[in-house]
């Protein structure tokens, strides 16, 4: 077809061509591609703990006892046990009354946004936003409105511009392509004198933030103040699936509502045994979190001392601003071939001209392997003119 084929050429000529990486083992701090052995500095499995034999001896146990496949959406035929203990779990790690799980984070937004906002609703929503949230936003048919990325003063300003009883601020809790942390506290203050709902999407704060690791609204020490909590457990607790966490009449509500819960096959009881041991995991090894975020604060201040454009990060999420998309593809191939893994971000996952490396850290990198990364960086953007 002539349409696709010319889109093709376009992205190919616009530096905006994607590929995949095929890895041949496990997802850990090395992986194996093409029988190389590449250091990982890109992977959101920030805990490293997609190879825990923990989680794999749990897999396996959860397999020998109640098989593969679920068998049928929640509603049908694939709800277990497990299911009912991994939402009461969650439920008690994210300190609210119930949680209900989805497929993927991307469904949770999606099957949230829709089953809460119709046309006559009124959603804020950051600049920056998930795509998931962005679909949700759309699908509802509601009307958007977009505020300046963590601008409070825009929120403010549009919050007056657009009254009515049926509005909605919707967030990420981190972002997943800048690191930030929204200012919740703000968010909450505004909706509060608004009396406006709030949703927060926590995919990258769960497991990571917080004394306990439970996210952004324990790290801002909000109890039960957001509305609806959205989080993932495929980014820090290294398995898969989504969840929404919230009173018990959300939770409810969202069971007879949110389509892509109702209409698609659940998880299988694999993954969620993962999940249940890998909150375990969160729970008792606070070190994991305590390493990574001060390697995150520690590189991210190297980066900068050798002249490369970084964004203020909180997070173990770094991204390093390139701007041009063929350039940054560059550098992301240069260092490829010395063995180290970070992927271009480019357009449209972020606005035009801020292409950029999003390196993401991980509990287990060493100093040694991490100073190995920013000599490679620094002689990589020399010759590319970067820096
Ligand atoms: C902020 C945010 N929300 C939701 C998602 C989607 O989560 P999942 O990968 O579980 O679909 C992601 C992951 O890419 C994300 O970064």
């Amino acid at each position: 077809m002539r349409f696709i084929d010319e889109y093709l050429k376009d992205i190919k000529d616009r530096g905006l061509y994607r590929e995949f990486k095929f890895f041949s083992g496990p997802q850990s701090k090395y992986i194996s591609i093409r029988d190389r052995k590449v250091l990982l500095m890109a992977s959101n499995n920030y805990l490293d703990l997609c190879n825990d034999d923990r989680l794999k001896e749990a897999a396996e146990a959860a397999i020998r006892t109640y098989g593969v496949g679920s068998g049928g959406s929640r509603l049908t035929t694939g709800s277990y046990e497990l299911h009912d203990q991994l939402e009461k779990k969650i439920a008690d790690f994210k300190n609210t009354e119930a949680a209900i799980l989805f497929n993927t984070g991307y469904m949770a937004n999606i099957g949230t946004i829709t089953a809460i906002a119709d046309k006559e609703w009124t959603l804020f929503s950051d600049a920056l936003n998930h795509a998931s949230i962005i679909d949700g936003c759309r699908l509802s048919g509601a009307k958007i409105v977009v505020y300046k990325h963590c601008d409070m003063e825009d929120l403010q300003k549009k919050i007056k511009a657009y009254e009515g009883n049926k509005r909605l601020i919707v967030t990420d809790g981190v972002f997943s392509m800048d690191g930030d942390i929204a200012p919740l506290d703000k968010i909450i203050a505004l909706a509060k004198e608004n009396n406006i709902l709030t949703m927060v999407d926590d995919a990258h704060g769960t497991g990571v933030l917080g004394d306990n690791g439970t996210g952004c609204v324990e790290y801002f020490n909000f109890k039960e103040q957001v509305d609806i909590q959205v989080g993932t457990l495929s980014k820090a607790l290294a398995s898969e699936g989504g969840f929404v966490v919230g009173s018990k009449s959300l939770v409810t509500y969202l069971r007879h509502k949110a389509r892509s819960f109702i209409y698609s096959t659940a998880l299988s009881p694999a993954t969620i045994a993962v999940s249940l041991c890998s909150l375990d995991i969160v729970k008792n090894e606070k070190n994991k979190r305590i390493r990574l975020l001060e390697n995150a604060q520690w590189f991210q201040g190297e980066l900068r001392k050798l002249g490369f454009r970084v964004l203020e990060s909180n997070t173990a999420i770094i991204p390093l601003i390139i701007g041009s998309a063929e350039k940054a593809t560059k550098l992301s191939e240069k260092l490829f071939k010395k063995g180290i893994f970070i992927t271009a971000i480019r357009p449209p996952t972020v606005p035009e001209d801020t292409s950029r490396l999003r390196i993401t850290l991980m509990a287990t990198h060493s100093r040694e392997e991490l100073k190995h990364v920013l000599d490679s960086l620094k002689e990589a953007g020399m010759e590319l003119g970067i820096i």
